[in-house]
């Protein structure tokens, strides 16, 4: 059994400082691959380099970087950065996200959209374009989307980021449908749904942690479709 699938790959992870994302990004370093870690808080990001390097995993790099202020040069600066450092790139895992309150679209305004779909929406978009070049030369690359079960079902008060959500599965269903012809390229969503993280915490204050999906449990999947067991699967909406 080969216990390093994702042996000299190159993985990006946005929201790698915390939660999902962090958990993504030392998973795939444990089985040898090189993340790149990008957030905003750098201290954060920091810490899980400290952590992947006193494990013995490849040296990753931290790349402090606001998603809901990114535009088009500096996603391009960004994957000409990855390029010129690393020289190749193999997957993106969007895991980072901005959560707005929850609550009636009646009270909901433009100004909290704009940082969501900015953050949720743009920058994947933006993050995946610019680094499409990148990614059609690697024999198996892996593109996933992490997205909230209420962006498949929309419901009462999800607001902004409900709507958001709905918007990251249709950009990835779109994404995957124009790389069909090519196996070599996936996109696909993932749903993780009810694990204990930060956001959790903001999204449902009050509940008990312990009592949720913990992120080490789905570190398996995240491998899964991030490596090449997956390879040629494409378009699809994994709710493990
Ligand atoms: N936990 C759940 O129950 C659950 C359920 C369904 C879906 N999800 C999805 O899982 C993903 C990970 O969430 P999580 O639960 O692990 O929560 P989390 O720990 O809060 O992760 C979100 C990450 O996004 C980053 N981020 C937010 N705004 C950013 C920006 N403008 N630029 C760069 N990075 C930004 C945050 O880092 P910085 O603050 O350092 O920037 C943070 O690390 C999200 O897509 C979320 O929607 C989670």
């Amino acid at each position: 059994m080969n216990t390093h699938p994702l042996q000299s790959r190159v993985i990006l992870v946005t929201g790698a400082g915390s939660g999902l994302g962090r958990h993504a990004a030392r998973a795939f370093a444990a089985q040898g691959a090189s993340v790149l870690l990008l957030g905003r808080n750098e201290r954060r990001l920091n810490g899980v380099y400290d952590e992947l390097v006193a494990a013995g995993f490849a040296q990753p790099a931290v790349i402090p970087f606001d998603l809901s202020e990114a535009d088009e040069p500096r996603f391009q600066a960004l994957a000409q950065m990855i390029e010129r450092e690393m020289g190749r790139l193999d997957g993106i895992l969007h895991s980072a996200s901005h959560y707005v309150k929850l609550g009636p679209l009646s009270q909901q305004h433009l100004k909290q959209w704009q940082p969501t779909f900015a953050t949720n929406v743009f920058a994947p978009f933006g993050l995946t374009q610019a680094c499409l070049p990148l990614l059609n030369e690697s024999p198996d690359a892996s593109v996933l989307f992490t997205a909230e079960e209420h962006g498949l079902k929309p419901a009462a008060y999800w607001g902004g980021f409900g709507v958001s959500n709905a918007a990251l599965i249709a950009l990835a269903k779109i994404f995957a449908d124009e790389h069909a012809q090519q196996p070599h390229l996936r996109f696909n969503v993932l749903i993780p749904g009810q694990v204990a993280s930060p956001m959790r915490n903001r999204t449902h204050p009050g509940e008990v942690g312990e009592l949720l999906r913990q992120p080490a449990s789905l570190m398996e999947t995240y491998c899964y479709w991030m490596g090449p067991e997956s390879a040629g699967r494409t378009g699809e909406i994994i709710r493990p």
